[in-house]
């Protein structure tokens, strides 16, 4: 699906309609009433040899604003002005183009264009950040020649890049394989409570956790995200059960039917050993003060030892700080046999800052002796390298691509 918002750079999106049009691809072109001052319907109708659907009412037999989300394999919107991506932030549905961005499950590509002042204004920013953060794509607008006499960042990336950009994202997501799986991931940092307000907890933002629940639903999985104080929200269309603590998080994963279990969660190695009912005052404590820990149950041993049978596919995370790269895979592949799990994915912490940041670094051990290594990427990417190795087993006749 073709989304168009109504800038100037509208006259290009038809470039883009053109080229995902020869590639093979059959588009739906829903521009705005905004677009249509700019490019009338029957040029989006004659090059897309389709017809254009332009608004909620049109068709409503269909309802279009649902069926063209749901059937959409990829959605790319050229021009993303500043009101369009700050509609699609905050969930605005005042035409048909918002309504499908809130019923589309497949990735979203969002190629921006506006004047330099717009794309850098804060509001604009964090727009893009949390529309990042959500997964969806938002290219980097070119710099260069604007619509009057300014130039800078914003002009509309070429039509070309946005099609090559758009036919990465169809060719890295084989479509639907892994519908009918059942997924249940966790993801986020646990906390140990001391007394009412302290508590010992980790840097895990839940964004590599969140990042597997968004490409698994893309991808057809129905998916279960067990969420432990997470800093970014968790992407439509998942079943979300909060968690705090390591023993929360063990009850919430136990007993529960799925073909795949991802451990991404930063579990609590250890905990207060007691938990005072009141706030400790600093006047109890005399001089130094000492916390005695006791250690939390391993949740991801623990599935381990439950499974009856093949299934799940339990696969483990490992954050390591390791003196070479040598030695990383040497600390995955003990921990893997200690954890008993079917998959690990290791990555190291301690030279670049992977908590919080969007992208990572990682290797996926299989127990059979199997290594992917995915070079730096997007979390995101790192995910789907992550659901290709899943995939190939729940499908042993399907290559990894
Ligand atoms: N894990 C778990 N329960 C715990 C601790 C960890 O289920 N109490 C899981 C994590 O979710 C992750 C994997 O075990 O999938 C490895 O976590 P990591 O912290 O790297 O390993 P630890 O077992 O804690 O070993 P160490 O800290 O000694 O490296």
């Amino acid at each position: 699906m073709l989304g168009v918002a109504g800038g100037i750079a509208a006259y290009k999106a038809v470039e883009v309609l053109r080229g995902l049009a020869e590639s093979g691809h059959d588009v739906t072109v829903v521009p705005t009433e905004a677009a249509l001052k700019f490019v009338g319907e029957p040029t989006w109708a004659a090059l897309s040899g389709r017809p254009v659907a332009t608004d909620v009412w049109s068709g409503a037999d269909t309802v279009p604003h649902v069926r063209l989300g749901q059937g959409a394999a990829v959605v790319v919107i050229v021009p993303a002005t500043a009101d369009l991506l700050a509609r699609a932030t905050h969930g605005v549905a005042n035409d048909l183009l918002t309504n499908t961005l809130l019923t589309a499950r497949c990735p979203v590509v969002m190629a921006p264009a506006m004047h330099t002042e717009m794309w850098v204004h804060p509001a604009t920013q964090a727009n893009v950040a949390t529309l990042r953060s959500r997964g969806i794509i938002v290219l980097e607008p070119a710099s260069g020649r604007l619509t009057g006499s300014d130039t800078g960042p914003g002009r509309l990336p070429d039509p070309p890049a946005i099609v090559d950009a758009v036919r990465d994202v169809l060719r890295r997501r084989p479509s639907n394989d892994l519908a009918g799986v059942s997924v249940v991931i966790s993801a986020g940092g646990t906390q140990e409570a001391w007394d009412p307000v302290r508590f010992i907890g980790n840097r895990s933002s839940g964004r590599q956790g969140v990042e597997l629940a968004r490409t698994a639903v893309s991808r057809g999985a129905q998916v279960t995200l067990v969420a432990a104080h997470m800093e970014v929200p968790a992407p439509a269309g998942v079943t979300v059960i909060p968690v705090g603590s390591a023993d929360d998080l063990l009850a919430a994963m136990h007993g529960r039917s799925a073909d795949v279990i991802v451990m991404a969660a930063a579990v609590a190695d250890f905990k207060p050993d007691a938990l005072a009912a009141r706030k400790i005052k600093k006047d109890q404590l005399d001089g130094d003060v000492v916390l005695a820990l006791t250690t939390t149950v391993d949740v991801l041993a623990s599935l381990v030892r439950e499974r009856t049978g093949e299934r799940p596919i339990i696969v483990g995370f490992a954050a390591e700080t390791a003196e070479s790269p040598e030695h990383l895979l040497e600390l995955g592949r003990s921990k893997l046999q200690r954890k008993g799990c079917d998959l690990l994915v290791v990555n190291e912490v301690g030279s670049q800052d992977v908590f919080g940041a969007t992208d990572n670094q990682v290797a996926i051990l299989g127990a059979d002796g199997s290594l992917v290594h995915v070079g730096r990427s997007s979390k995101a990417a790192v995910a789907d390298s992550l659901w290709d190795v899943v995939a190939a087993r729940l499908q042993p006749s399907r290559p990894i691509d």
